[in-house]
């Protein structure tokens, strides 16, 4: 692996982001904590679907994300609606923001692409990079959630990896705003349970009067981290006082929750 995260947040995968990923009840979750602590960094910020709404509402938030396609049509869009921030790109594991937050958050980028000692360099940078009784409000998706491959953790599973190609004329399109559809397409190529990480193939296409004009592929690796790994591996970072959320809601975890938010200060 290179020092630069492999995520698939590019091309046509960005633009796919751009156009059909908007709103969520994340939005309004996150939103109480920049509302407290501001000026605060939507780390991971991508086409800026929960970034765009906080600055529309007056809120101080910069945006800094890895893929430069996705900060492009972040900045794109905020140009259109006569808004701006500063947006930076940078890998979390090299944040080097021009200052200091009350808040920094992360939705759905922390573990993604990196390796693991780049996850927890990156909470080292969130640590370093908040101001003394700043918050991080970090997310992550349980490895058992049904949005991940929970049965390839077992050896026969396993042993069935990669999964089939299907193909890409056959995934569901979706017309953009320029007309040209779009479809994606991602199977999964490997999971280590050791390691536990696992990586994922993306196939993406654009179409336009039928034909199509243009066609990619990417790769993904995505860590697994536990909810008792990621306590352990905040509290080595400098954090304290940290709770934990259940499914962005502000209430305890349940085995049930497939998505946990780690609320944590710096002191
Ligand atoms: C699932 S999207 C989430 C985007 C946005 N936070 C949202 O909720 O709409 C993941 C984002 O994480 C970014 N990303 C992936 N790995 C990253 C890394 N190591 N450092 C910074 N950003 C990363 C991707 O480029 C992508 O924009």
């Amino acid at each position: 692996m290179t020092n630069r995260p492999e995520t698939w947040h590019y091309g046509l995968v960005a633009k796919w982001w751009s156009e059909f990923n908007q709103g969520g009840h994340e939005i309004a979750y996150f939103q109480k904590y920049v509302e407290h602590g501001q000026p605060a960094l939507d780390v991971a910020c991508g086409t800026g679907r929960l970034l765009i709404p906080y600055i529309r509402a007056g809120f101080d938030v910069d945006g800094c994300d890895v893929s430069s396609d996705m900060i492009a049509l972040c900045r794109e869009k905020m140009e259109r609606d006569g808004l701006s921030t500063n947006l930076f790109v940078q890998p979390m594991h090299d944040l080097d923001p021009p200052r200091t937050y009350r808040t920094i958050f992360v939705c759905g980028g922390f573990g993604l692409g990196s390796t693991r000692e780049q996850d927890i360099e990156a909470l080292g940078r969130f640590f370093e990079n908040l101001e003394p009784g700043g918050t991080l409000v970090l997310d992550n998706e349980n490895p058992y959630s049904p949005g991940y491959p929970w049965r390839s953790w077992r050896k026969e599973e396993g042993d069935e990896l990669p999964r089939p190609a299907k193909p890409l004329a056959d995934a569901e399109r979706r017309r953009g705003s320029d007309g040209a559809e779009y479809a994606l397409e991602s199977r999964l190529l490997d999971l280590d349970p050791l390691e536990q990480f696992a990586t994922y193939e993306m196939r993406a296409g654009m179409w336009r009067n039928g034909e199509l004009v243009q066609e990619e592929e990417h790769a993904l690796r995505i860590n697994f981290y536990f909810k008792n790994e990621l306590l352990v591996l905040l509290e080595r970072a400098g954090f304290t006082d940290i709770i934990v959320h259940g499914d962005h809601r502000e209430e305890a975890p349940t085995r049930d929750s497939d998505f946990l938010v780690f609320v944590a200060k710096k002191r």
